[in-house]
């Protein structure tokens, strides 16, 4: 893989595509969460050292689908502007900013930088043409650069204008990876190539149909697989159990029995959580008990996984040399379904102090563990979400082939 390793950057002006899509304050618009911010820095950083300067560019939310009350943008709370003092602050350095990314005032800034200058380009998501992967766009958005980087994992699942596109514009020895994206890609390949037996893969969240592809895919690598979170009362309801008013895809019921017997035939020990942390309504304040998962009562929901659940699920995780966790065991946001979620962070944590590698990734479940103050205790916390998923469902993602080939 093609990293900023390969080239001294001296004299010259690196675009690079980041991931800076983090959660801001709903009244401040300051960062909440600077995971991605910092990820990018030693790229950064390593392109300064070496004397060059450095454009960043990246997306912020969904600004032109999720539009204010009135049906306009809501250009203020999409604003990477919010982005700069958390950015100046990690790199301690100044960070120049421009409202546009195309505009002469953007091309004069960028052109203007001086060796050990950064810019960051206001939200790419303001133009139309970045979604849509628009040519003309993206040969423009290249005019910032002599170099493109691609740092940007979170977004590699994108076929956009910066992440995919862009690098047509480029030359084979003036595009290249960088760090956050040369981790990411290593870490997942030690995972889905080359993992050391016994594999566990947890998987949980809400929906199988958002897991359908991962497991598919996982059925042929891993030794166990750990089903939690809501999709696992849609197993529980195929398999004839009650559910009460648990979460459930009534269509996906043939395919959870489907992926039960693929599991069966190749040997993967599938682990459905036999007890839950039932509530009478989904509240933080409801009341709740413990019931097996395919016997809960009429009007109750299970919201997490329950002792039983726990006992079996750590001792298999415990005993693993690998570890791959997407999405939460319950609702851990509210304190009393938080429980299962703490349990098997904490599981992953003391196999990893045992030797396994684990590596976590997905939203919720990166949220999970720094809510449980274990993000250093396991050995790799991806930065990516969807394309943490679609790279582990086996596919291959755009922003990584523009660059890799
Ligand atoms: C993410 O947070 O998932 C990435 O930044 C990609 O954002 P998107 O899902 O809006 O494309
Ligand atoms: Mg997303």
């Amino acid at each position: 893989m093609k990293t900023v390793d390969n080239l001294n950057f001296a004299g010259k002006r690196a675009l690079i595509r980041v991931d800076f899509n983090v959660p801001l304050d709903k009244k401040t618009l300051a960062v909440t969460d600077d995971t991605r911010i910092k990820a990018a820095v030693p790229t950064i950083n390593k392109i300064l050292a070496d004397g060059g300067s450095v454009v960043l560019m990246s997306h912020l939310g969904r600004p032109l689908k999720k539009l204010k009350e009135d049906g306009t943008v809501d250009y203020e709370k999409h604003s990477l502007k919010h982005a700069v003092a958390k950015t100046a602050e990690l790199l301690g350095r100044d960070v120049k900013f421009v409202s546009d990314c195309i505009s002469e005032e953007a091309f004069a800034a960028s052109s203007s930088l001086k060796a050990g200058d950064v810019l960051l380009l206001e939200n790419l998501r303001f133009y139309k043409e970045e979604e849509k992967g628009d040519a003309a766009f993206a040969e423009k958005l290249s005019k910032h650069g002599d170099v493109y980087v691609n740092d940007a994992f979170g977004t590699a699942h994108r076929a956009h204008a910066s992440t995919t596109i862009v690098a047509n514009y480029y030359t084979e020895g003036n595009k290249m990876f960088g760090y956050v994206m040369a981790n990411e890609v290593k870490n997942a390949e030690r995972v889905l190539k080359s993992a050391e037996a016994p594999f566990t893969a947890i998987l949980g969240g809400a929906k199988v149909s958002d897991k359908i592809l991962i497991i598919e895919n996982l059925l042929s690598k891993a030794n166990n697989i750990i089903i939690g979170g809501g999709m696992a009362y849609t197993f529980f309801k195929a398999l004839g159990g009650k559910i009460g008013n648990s979460l459930v895809e009534d269509d996906k019921l043939e395919l959870a029995l489907e992926l039960i017997e693929k599991a069966k035939q190749k040997g993967v020990n599938l682990l459905l959580p036999v007890d839950s942390v039932i509530a009478d309504k989904f509240d933080a304040a409801a009341n709740t008990d413990n019931a097996a998962s395919n016997n809960i009562p009429d009007g109750w929901m299970g919201l997490d996984i329950a002792a039983n659940a726990v006992t079996d699920f750590s001792k298999v995780i415990r005993a693993s040399k690998t570890i791959l966790w997407n999405g939460p065991m319950g609702v851990f946001e509210m304190e009393k379904f938080q429980k299962g979620t703490e349990a098997i962070a904490k599981a992953v944590a003391e196999a990893t102090a045992n030797g396994a590698f684990s590596l976590v990734g997905g939203g919720d479940s990166v949220a999970a563990v720094n809510k449980f103050g274990l993000a250093d205790k396991v050995s790799y916390v991806s930065t990516g979400g969807g394309a943490m998923l679609e790279y582990f469902e086996g596919k291959e993602l755009p922003g990584i082939k523009a660059i890799a080939g």
